[in-house]
């Protein structure tokens, strides 16, 4: 899978290697800081709402036809330096045979929870053939993006679990980390399973022409940092580490992150996602070496002009600390945000950055 950089590599990876975002995640200088946005295709775009009318959300992840169109549809408006892959940290599980949903204003639902012995026997490897949607819908995409690049992404493995023993969305994770420190023999296998639907998931989408890949764990800020190093690190390792031949960029998030980002890059990443709590040149301190991604508030983006222009400077003038920085807001942009201000802190953030 080894993936070649020179001129005349014709590869989705190879067109998209002198592209800015490729090259921030590179450490490498680039013309201005790329930028794009954590969930940029989805609900607050008036055009996704009406191409997504009457269609369950599993269901239009596995229509490549719909796929391309809703992750093209932010690239278009905003003129965003990446896309990222419509579907959801789900899929995989679903198509490894675990009954879920996901609900409109809920998120996953899982039928039956996680929580035995027994119940992990549910939890199978996943079949690439299970996705080949998923491979469709890549080369279509990369064909369309030509030299923009296609990030493709998937959920690591304790936020998985956290949906799959919770049976849902959870403010306290309380039943995860009951298993966790209840039953580590259990909690490790689980794991180990997540990682491998997880690794194999992401080298359909590598294997398919996405030019990076991106491992969500949004809710292991729950965790401390010894915690993390113990019960979840190995199994994000295994992914990360999976993924090395590949040679693409391994970005790596999380929510409330701030104590973790130095095992979370050791995990195996090659940049780091912040949230909106750690200043830029905290983290880039914190992660030694490794380029960062980040990091503006989600919520600022409602405030008055100004104020979002004073931010996007601010996170700009923080970035720079770092080897490489890739501009995003420091979770999702959420479902009631106005996107013609998206499309306004690109061209800021282009035009701020331009060297
Ligand atoms: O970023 C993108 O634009 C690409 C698509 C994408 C979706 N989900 C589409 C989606 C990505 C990258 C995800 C990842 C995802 N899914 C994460 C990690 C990122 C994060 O936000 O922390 C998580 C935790 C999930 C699980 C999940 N799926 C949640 C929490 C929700 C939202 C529930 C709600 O409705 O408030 C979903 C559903 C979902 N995934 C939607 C979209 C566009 C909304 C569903 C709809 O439009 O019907």
């Amino acid at each position: 899978m080894a993936v070649m950089s020179s001129a005349t590599d014709t590869s989705p990876a190879g067109r998209t290697a002198g592209s800015a975002f490729v090259r921030a995640c590179r450490g490498q200088s680039v013309p201005h800081t790329p930028v794009w946005f954590m969930r940029q295709a989805g609900r607050s775009l008036p055009e996704y709402r009406a191409l997504r009318a009457g269609i369950r959300m599993l269901e239009s992840c596995r229509q490549p036809d719909l796929v391309t169109e809703i992750t093209l549809q932010p690239v278009r408006r905003h003129g965003v330096d990446a896309a990222i892959f419509f579907s959801d940290i789900m899929v995989p599980l679903d198509a490894a045979g675990v009954e879920l949903d996901i609900v409109a204003g809920t998120g996953p639902v899982v039928a039956e929870p996680v929580r035995t012995l027994a119940d992990l026997d549910r939890v199978r490897p996943l079949d690439p053939a299970a996705v080949s949607y998923v491979d469709a819908a890549v080369r279509m995409l990369t064909a369309e993006l030509l030299d923009k690049p296609l990030i493709g992404f998937a959920g690591a493995p304790f936020t998985l679990a956290s949906y799959l023993v919770e049976g849902g969305p959870s403010r306290n994770h309380t039943q995860t980390k009951a298993l966790m420190y209840g039953d580590p023999q259990l909690w490790h296998a689980l794991l180990d399973r997540l990682a491998d639907i997880t690794l194999t998931f992401l080298k359909v989408q590598i294997g398919a022409g996405v030019s990076a890949v991106q491992l969500f764990d949004s809710w292991v800020g729950a965790l401390s940092e010894a915690d993390y190093r113990q019960y979840v690190q190995p199994h994000s390792r295994k992914v990360l580490d999976g993924l090395a031949d590949a040679g693409l960029p391994r970005i790596h998030f999380g929510v409330g992150t701030g104590l973790l980002l130095p095992a979370m890059a050791q995990a195996g990443a090659d940049v780091v996602g912040v949230d909106w709590r750690t200043p830029l040149d905290q983290a880039a301190k914190q992660v030694l070496g490794h380029p960062v991604q980040g990091n503006l508030d989600p919520a600022v983006l409602f405030a008055p002009w100004e104020v979002v222009e004073r931010e996007v400077r601010r996170v700009l003038a923080e970035g720079r600390a770092a080897p490489g920085h890739v501009f995003n807001l420091g979770h999702g942009v959420l479902p009631e945000t106005d996107p013609t201000v998206l499309t306004r802190v690109v061209e800021l953030v282009h035009t701020l950055s331009a060297r």
